[in-house]
């Protein structure tokens, strides 16, 4: 068995979408890659790569999984080959004897390696001679010499061997260098260089006071304009907030969201210490659970260009799906916070938040925008979409006031527009039932379900149990739950033998040290069955919360469902049917 830091650490190094890449083309669609199934002949792209959760799935045939699934399928090999391959593509010499396996860099390691540089990247600032142009950098942008010590800036010399050569001297490997993302390795020579050259450093601390990470920016108008730490075992990028190690205190009942290094700085400095941003990307599922973690409500304060306004759209349904109340700043006057409170100051910005729109409010006023309705088939198609909008809210009460200021911002009878919004959720409500019976009835088909043949006994219990591992593989908060016996749910529970499978490992994982970990479910089972797990989790991302409601109906479905009858009569029949069918393939044959 190959260890599990191994195979963490050949996914880490393999970028899923370079390695599917090279198989498949694929095209940017959204925050994902989408391309022609290798596994299945199709004409439109049905198969996508998720960056965000290292994962695959095609929609089309229901191949799906991880980077390794990927390369068990298309290379078809088994398990262990499949690491073997990637590993050697990501340079990764894979243990003979276990023991003998040396592990990289530890996390510890590169946290004392990066408070090292931190504290290398600050003196260069606050003292050395080639800081001086930062230091004038700073106070144009107006940083006072408190906010540069709170946030512990720091300045990276024009220079390919600096920092290597003060971290070598304290005892760090240029191995760790590069792992750590302080050094890039020279092709040319192999050795470590300095990746951060030139710029203003902004250290990236988590909440248990560890430098995680580095951004740096220039201090002109040149590109890129920042650099960041990629993920490295001791940060992720998509589970990480800048400032949240001062934020945490500060946020029990708002948090404010922004988009910028400089806007998070100019905002603490102004007094407002409850404010985060995003690490050089937008907004993930992972940020949202963590935000929601801390408070109750966010305050939405990105740029106002057409970039900030989508990505503000995205950070609302993120963060709507977790429970948090999300308001939207309208800012006019200024591009980002850091420009508006330079110009306007701080109190100004205290009353943007007090008139910052809820959520609603936020789209009302899109479509009003979109539309010119005094015309009637423009005020029609508004209606349309804020009907979809409304139909939306799974509490009945916001329905309803929502109801109220739609109408009476587009000048429709709330009556009517009230009828829309419950028909358009019935609609939806019953397209969702029967999409879920759909998938269900399809797994067992005509010669029934390769991958879960015990279903057809009962489809109803196996319909549960997938809803079950899919929120189990989604959500860490509900395995913890199930671990710690909150949620009652063991594997005696499990009607069919590949979801008590399933279950088994699942839980197991998560009770190890590392953690639940995807990938290392493909050492017990299939590419095929990989597939299918996949299928469970992607087909209940859209969830709009972490479905602890979901969750607990679907363990009393499954209950009922192993012990009722009625459904079991349908389970038989289903059972009969393929039998016969079976029979008459049989028949066929000879
Ligand atoms: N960003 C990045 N790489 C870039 C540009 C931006 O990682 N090439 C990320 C950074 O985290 C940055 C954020 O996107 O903080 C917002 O970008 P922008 O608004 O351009 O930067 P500001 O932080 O506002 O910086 P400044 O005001 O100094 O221009
Ligand atoms: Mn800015």
């Amino acid at each position: 068995m190959i260890p599990r830091e191994v195979v963490e650490e050949i996914v880490r190094r393999s970028d899923i979408e370079q390695v599917i890449g090279s198989y498949v083309t694929l095209k940017r669609a959204g925050s994902n890659m989408s391309g022609l199934c290798p596994f299945h002949s199709e004409r439109t792209p049905s198969f996508t790569v998720f960056k965000a959760s290292d994962s695959f799935y095609c929609f089309g045939c229901g191949a799906g999984g991880d980077v390794i699934t990927f390369i068990m399928k298309a290379e078809n090999v088994d398990y262990p080959t499949a690491l073997e391959m990637l590993a050697a593509r990501a340079g990764i010499t894979i243990p003979q004897d276990n023991r003998e396996y040396r592990k990289g860099p530890s996390r510890e390691r590169i946290r004392e390696m990066n408070t090292a540089a931190a504290r290398f990247f600050h003196h260069c600032l606050m003292h050395e001679p080639c800081g001086a142009q930062a230091r004038e950098y700073i106070a144009e942008r107006k940083l006072s010499g408190a906010t540069v010590k709170h946030f512990y800036l720091g300045y990276a010399p024009n220079d390919f061997g600096m920092l290597r050569d003060h971290l070598r001297k304290n005892g760090f490997t240029e191995e760790e260098m590069i792992v750590g993302f302080l050094c890039g390795k020279s092709e040319k020579t192999g050795r470590a260089y300095d990746y951060f050259r030139n710029r203003v450093i902004f250290p990236i601390v988590d909440t248990s006071r560890n430098i995680v990470a580095f951004g740096g920016r220039v201090m002109d108008n040149s590109k890129p304009k920042y650099l960041n730490t990629s993920d490295t075992p001791a940060f992720k990028k998509s589970k990480n907030l800048f400032a949240l190690n001062y934020a945490k205190d500060h946020c029990a009942e708002q948090l404010i969201l922004c988009e910028g290094y400089m806007d998070v700085i100019a905002l603490h400095q102004a007094g407002f210490e409850n404010a985060v941003a995003t690490l050089g990307t937008a907004i993930t599922e992972e940020h949202a659970r963590i935000i929601a973690k801390y408070t109750k409500r966010v305050i939405i304060s990105y740029d106002s260009d057409e970039a900030g306004v989508n990505a503000a759209n995205k950070a609302m349904r993120l963060l709507g799906a977790v429970g948090v109340e999300v308001r939207v700043l309208k800012m006019e006057g200024a591009k980002d916070p850091d420009e508006y409170i330079k110009k306007f100051g701080a109190a100004a910005f205290k009353s943007l938040i007090e008139q910052s729109r809820t959520g609603f409010e936020y789209k009302l006023e899109a479509v009003a925008q979109k539309y010119d309705v005094s015309q009637t088939d423009q005020k029609l198609r508004a209606v349309a979409d804020i009907v979809g909008i409304i139909s939306d809210y799974y509490s009945g009460v916001e329905r309803e006031v929502y109801v109220m200021r739609a109408a009476e911002r587009l000048k429709v009878s709330a009556d009517a527009l009230a009828g829309d919004v419950e028909k358009q959720r019935n609609k939806k409500l019953w397209e969702l039932k029967n999409a879920q019976t759909k998938e269900a009835h399809a797994s067992i088909r005509d010669f029934g379900d390769r991958i879960n043949p015990d279903a057809a006994k009962n489809p109803r219990a196996a319909a549960a149990e997938e809803t079950i591992l899919g929120l189990l593989l989604l959500f860490p908060e509900q395995r913890d739950a199930v671990l710690a016996g909150q949620v009652s749910l063991t594997s005696d529970d499990f009607f069919t033998d590949f979801s008590r499978r399933a279950f088994d490992a699942i839980m197991r994982l998560h009770g190890e040290e590392g953690g639940f970990v995807f990938s290392l479910l493909g050492a017990d089972f299939s590419a095929d069955e990989m597939g299918r797990l996949q299928s469970l989790e992607v087909n209940r991302r859209s969830l709009t919360d972490n479905g602890v409601k979901v969750l607990e109906e679907a363990i009393s479905v499954l209950r009922g469902a192993k012990e009722g009858t009625g459904e079991k009569s349908l389970g038989d029949a289903l059972a009969e049917k393929r039998k016969r069918l079976a029979a008459q393939r049989q028949k066929n044959q000879k």
